[in-house]
């Protein structure tokens, strides 16, 4: 019945919530192992921890026809904006002449960026001999980043992906050193793995050896539906039928994560929002509502340490004390079909388990703190965790923490 490999997890998971999830997640478990798969491909026969084929994906496009709404809002979201393809209108980079260079540590090198007809250049030039570019200049073929913080950006080589040494920093409109590249050298070289892609992209098929290697049109860029309702082709099959299957019904073949517990809708955003980790099954096998710690040992840092602000949502959550409440998840604050930019507007959740009065600070501020919960309990932070240097400096990311605390020096008017 249970697929082994998450099974057991899920079963403990299941015995803290009493004899009605129980029952609930049962069924839940029934219906995802009955429908995983696509016809004709048992279970027992399934290796363990294999992406899905191509096949098994059915597009944006087609959830669109049926779920018009969901699909409406979310295109405008960060999570569907995250990759695309590299033009005029997707790289936010300036590259007008004199904005369009990045000088470096290296007083004789200089990284041009260059609108040509055919297409974007990073070039490195050695301004000891300005005609003789350095021999490396590659295209920007595809954006990492909608640009809430940046943008890194990816080259293909033949059928092999690596990362431009040149990003983007929306913080100061400038560009930079890709995070993590040594100042003052010129390095084309770096692959782009296969889990930059899985938390930046769709789908895609492995052609490796080397492990950079892709089928270059299997790429589908851009967080879609699919990536946490898993693959959708059988779902879209069978609801086209002339006998669709109803929501919550054994055949809909299609994950709806409001049915998980909560450990398992944790994973599914922890999969890229709970740090890279380490991978320990290839990228893709992860399927919503599976257990993570079978596929990315998420390294936590010791309790006491400074809070990483980027990308540990998961993880900085649980170390809340709302957390004990066991029901918070981040779709308590989250609708991830739409973008939600006003911080003042998450108060409200906050307001779903505390009343006002429960702070102290309601005697001052009375009614008017009702929009300022998070502006005192989840501050802005400067990340660790994105940082590049720019001739010398390092540049810090700011992050709303997630760690939701008393932190006495918030005067909750950041906002
Ligand atoms: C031909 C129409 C059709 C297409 C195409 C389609 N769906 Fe559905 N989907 C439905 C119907 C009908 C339901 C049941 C809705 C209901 O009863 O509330 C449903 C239900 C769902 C649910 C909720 C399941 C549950 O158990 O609560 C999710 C999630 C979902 N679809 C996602 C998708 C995604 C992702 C895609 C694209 C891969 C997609 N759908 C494509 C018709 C479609
Ligand atoms: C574990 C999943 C994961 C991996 C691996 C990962 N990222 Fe990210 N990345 C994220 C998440 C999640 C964010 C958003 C962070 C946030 O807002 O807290 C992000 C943010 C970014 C941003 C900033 C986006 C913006 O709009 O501001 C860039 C650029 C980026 N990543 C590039 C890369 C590249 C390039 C790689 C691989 C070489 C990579 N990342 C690897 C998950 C990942
Ligand atoms: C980042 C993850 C994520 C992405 C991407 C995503 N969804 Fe969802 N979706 C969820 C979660 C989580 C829920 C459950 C929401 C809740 O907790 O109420 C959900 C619920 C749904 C439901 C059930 C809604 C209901 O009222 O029962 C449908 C239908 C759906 N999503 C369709 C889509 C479609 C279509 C897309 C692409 C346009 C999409 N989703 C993209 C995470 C996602
Ligand atoms: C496949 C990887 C992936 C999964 C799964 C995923 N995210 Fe993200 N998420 C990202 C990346 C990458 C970004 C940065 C997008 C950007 O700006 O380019 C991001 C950005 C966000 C943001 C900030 C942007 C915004 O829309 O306000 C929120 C909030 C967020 N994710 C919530 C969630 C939640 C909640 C879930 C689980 C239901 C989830 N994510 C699942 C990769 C993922
Ligand atoms: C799902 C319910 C839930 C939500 C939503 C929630 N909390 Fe809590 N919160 C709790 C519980 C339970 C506790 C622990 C109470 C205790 O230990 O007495 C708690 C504790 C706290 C504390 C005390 C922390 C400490 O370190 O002493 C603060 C402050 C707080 N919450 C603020 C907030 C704010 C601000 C929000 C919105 C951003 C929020 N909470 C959202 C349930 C919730
Ligand atoms: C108690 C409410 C609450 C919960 C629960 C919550 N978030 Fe958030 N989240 C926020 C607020 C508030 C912001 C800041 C929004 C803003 O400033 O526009 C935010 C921002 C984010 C961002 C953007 C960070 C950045 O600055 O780049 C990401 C990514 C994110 N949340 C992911 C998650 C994930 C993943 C979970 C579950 C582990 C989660 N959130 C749970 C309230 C919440
Ligand atoms: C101006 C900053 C500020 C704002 C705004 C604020 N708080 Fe607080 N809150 C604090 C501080 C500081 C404390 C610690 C007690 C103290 O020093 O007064 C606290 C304590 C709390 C506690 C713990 C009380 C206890 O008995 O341990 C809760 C719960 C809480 N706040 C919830 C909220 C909620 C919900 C909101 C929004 C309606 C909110 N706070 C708005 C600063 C703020």
């Amino acid at each position: 019945m249970t697929r082994t490999r998450s099974g057991q997890a899920r079963d403990v998971n299941l015995l803290r919530g009493g004899t009605r999830r129980i029952l609930a997640a049962a069924a839940i478990v029934a219906i995802w192992s009955a429908t995983a798969f696509p016809r004709g491909f048992s279970q027992e026969t399934k290796p363990l921890d294999t992406p899905p084929p191509a096949s098994a994906y059915a597009g944006d496009a087609a959830c669109a026809e049926c779920h018009a709404q969901e699909a409406k809002t979310y295109e405008a979201t960060a999570h569907a904006r995250d990759s695309s393809d590299a033009s005029q209108a997707t790289i936010l980079g300036n590259f007008t002449p004199g904005k369009n260079v990045l000088r470096t540590r290296n007083p004789n090198l200089i990284f041009a960026m260059i609108a040509a007809p055919d297409g974007f250049y990073q070039s490195a030039v050695n301004i000891a001999d300005p005609q003789h570019l350095t021999g490396d200049a590659e295209k920007f073929d595809i954006v990492v980043g909608s640009g809430r913080h940046g943008q890194t950006y990816l080259y293909w080589k033949g059928d092999e992906l690596f990362e431009l040494p040149v990003s983007y920093w929306t913080y100061t409109h400038e560009w930079i050193n890709s995070p993590g590249y040594a100042d003052g050298q010129v390095d084309f070289n770096r692959p782009a793995e296969p889990r930059c892609l899985e938390c930046h992209a769709t789908t895609f098929q492995t052609a490796g050896p080397p492990s950079n290697r892709y089928q270059r049109s299997s790429l589908v860029l851009g967080i879609g539906c699919e990536t946490c309702h898993g693959p959708g082709a059988e779902h879209v099959a069978r609801e086209r039928s002339a006998h669709p299957p109803a929501a919550g019904s054994a055949e809909i073949a299609i994950m709806n994560p409001v049915r998980l517990a909560r450990d398992r809708q944790l994973d599914l955003c922890g999969l890229c929002h709970a740090g890279p980790g380490i991978p320990i099954a290839p990228a893709l096998s992860f399927r919503p509502g599976d257990d993570l710690a079978r596929y990315v040992k998420i390294t936590v840092s010791p309790p006491g340490a400074p809070v990483d602000v980027h990308g540990n949502q998961v993880n900085a959550l649980e170390r809340s004390k709302c957390f004990t409440s066991g029901r918070l998840t981040c779709s308590t604050c989250h609708n991830v079909h739409e973008s939600q930019e006003d911080a003042a507007s998450f108060s409200s959740h906050c307001l779903s388990c505390h009343s006002e009065h429960a702070c102290p600070r309601f005697r001052q501020m009375g009614d008017s703190i009702r929009t300022k919960c998070v502006a005192c309990h989840m501050p802005v932070r400067r990340s660790n965790a994105i940082t590049s240097g720019l001739e010398g400096q390092v540049l810090q990311a700011e992050m709303r923490t997630h760690t939701i605390a008393i932190y006495p020096d918030e005067k909750g008017t950041t906002e």
